[in-house]
């Protein structure tokens, strides 16, 4: 075990980047320098590049015509740490136990970045020299939707070209089983507001004649789902493709399932559509998500009131065969229809992304599931995750080039929660395979 790499690792965690906060920008800006500066040290030419929000981190090698080029994307902002209180130690105060670092950001995504970084500066500092062309592009707005790095890829198109691109921010089936993902969901966000009377009412005096704005988005709410689970919206299905036979067949073996899942969200029964299993149900399923609720009276004791309004914020995870517009046009037509004249409904879409899949089998895709069985000693699991990242799609309309999905997380890393963590062998691997992953792509 290095324990430079450990430092350096540390270093990275203590910067509470969270780009959500506008609070926090300097924090990010200041871990985007240091991250430039590390580029910098290992021997890349880096640069950074400042946008109308945060920073994106750009680092290349000599590039020489007779070799490929590959490009390693990452992201070096986080997401907030609420609830802070459920941290067992503060989460940019980076903490090791039994091997595994915990604070905000080990897993997703510094830990993961990170170790390509360092595993090319191990390759530098032996060979002086890396088997290809490669480009690090890291951006401060990964977990705020990417929201300047589709302009950043038009203007810069010239400049990014690449043969393929290598991305560490997805997740293994179990510690020790190299993963390749070959499929993410897409995503499209919707805000929902509903507003009756002009101000809060004694619940007294009104209660009864007029309509309850939390009662009505909570109906609203409810009717997304019908009762075998799926979700109601007509024409959300539309299109969706099936899952291959081969796919089932193989998830079935993997040493994940139900059991695990419930496992590892505490949950008292796994739910969700019918026919099918946990892990089909996230990776090749779309769903229909409430991440949060408010309105009304939430102090202690009672308060009789009718409150003014009540808002909801949603999300839809897609799936290949869907497409994000089309499907917020049949769930804000149905939410419109549903909603009784007795209130007002406003809605306001948020982020949006495509779903994507790739062939895992392709030159590269072999390439990538060499390095991960020579990394880790193991047979490769091929999944599809429930998760999203939108740029991937981007890079292949902007970049035409197809991405592999290397991911290190561990089904507890507690990726957007609180303790997350990641643990040192997963980072050392993730060296390791960067030096190899880089020889394989360079053939
Ligand atoms: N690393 C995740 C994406 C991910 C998570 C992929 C789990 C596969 C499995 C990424 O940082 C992330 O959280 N993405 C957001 C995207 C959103 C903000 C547009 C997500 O999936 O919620
Ligand atoms: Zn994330």
């Amino acid at each position: 075990m290095n324990q430079e790499h450990v430092e350096e690792l540390l270093r990275f965690l203590r910067f509470p980047s969270i780009s959500t906060d506008p609070e926090h920008k300097s924090d990010v800006a200041a871990c985007a320098g240091w991250l430039q500066q590390k580029l910098t040290q290992i021997g890349l030419e880096a640069e950074l590049h400042p946008t109308a929000g945060h920073p994106i981190v750009v680092a290349r090698n000599v590039h020489r015509e007779d070799r490929r080029t590959v490009l390693i994307y990452g992201h070096y902002d986080v997401q907030p740490v609420d609830p802070v209180a459920l941290w067992t130690t503060p989460p940019f105060e980076p903490r090791i136990e039994n091997g595994i670092i915990y604070a905000r950001g080990s897993t997703d995504n510094k830990g993961q970045i990170l170790a390509h970084v360092l595993g090319v500066g191990e390759t530098l500092k032996e060979h002086g020299d890396l088997p290809v062309n490669l480009i690090f592009l890291i951006e401060g707005e990964e977990e705020v939707g990417s929201k300047h790095l589709e302009d950043f890829l038009i203007l810069h198109r010239d400049e990014l070209k690449c043969d393929v691109i290598a991305v560490s921010d997805t997740g293994m089936v179990a510690p020790g089983v190299p993963t390749l993902t070959y499929g993410l969901r897409g995503i499209a966000a919707l805000e929902l507001k509903v507003t009756g009377p002009d101000t809060d009412l004694h619940s007294g005096i009104f209660g009864g004649a007029v309509a309850n704005p939390i009662t009505i988005l909570a109906r609203l709410i409810a009717l997304l789902h019908d009762h075998e689970e799926r979700v109601a919206v007509p024409g959300f299905y539309d299109g969706v493709i099936p899952l291959e036979p081969w796919e089932r067949r193989s998830w079935e073996k993997l040493p994940i399932g139900d059991a695990e899942i419930r496992q590892l969200t505490g949950v008292p029964a796994l739910a969700g559509e019918l026919g099918f299993s946990s892990l089909e149900r996230i990776w090749a399923r779309p769903t229909a998500e409430v991440n949060g609720i408010g309105g009304g009276f939430q102090g202690e004791g009672t308060k009789t009131v009718i409150a003014k309004e009540a808002f909801a914020k949603l999300t839809f995870r897609l799936v290949p065969g869907q497409d994000p517009e089309t499907v917020m046009k049949a769930v804000r037509a149905y939410l419109l229809a549903q909603c009784p004249a007795s209130v007002h409904l406003e809605l306001k879409g948020g982020h949006a992304g495509e779903p994507y899949h790739t062939n895992p089998n392709s030159a590269d895709g072999t390439a990538a599931q060499r390095a991960l069985t020579q990394t880790f000693g193991k047979e490769v699991a091929l999944i599809r995750e429930g998760g999203s990242i939108p740029i991937v799609n981007t890079f292949r309309r902007v970049l035409e080039v197809e991405t592999l999905l290397l991911g290190l997380a561990l089904p507890d890393c507690r990726a957007h929660a609180p303790n997350e963590n990641f643990p040192l062998e997963n980072f050392f691997a993730g060296i390791r395979l960067n030096r190899l992953l880089l020889e394989e792509l360079a053939r």
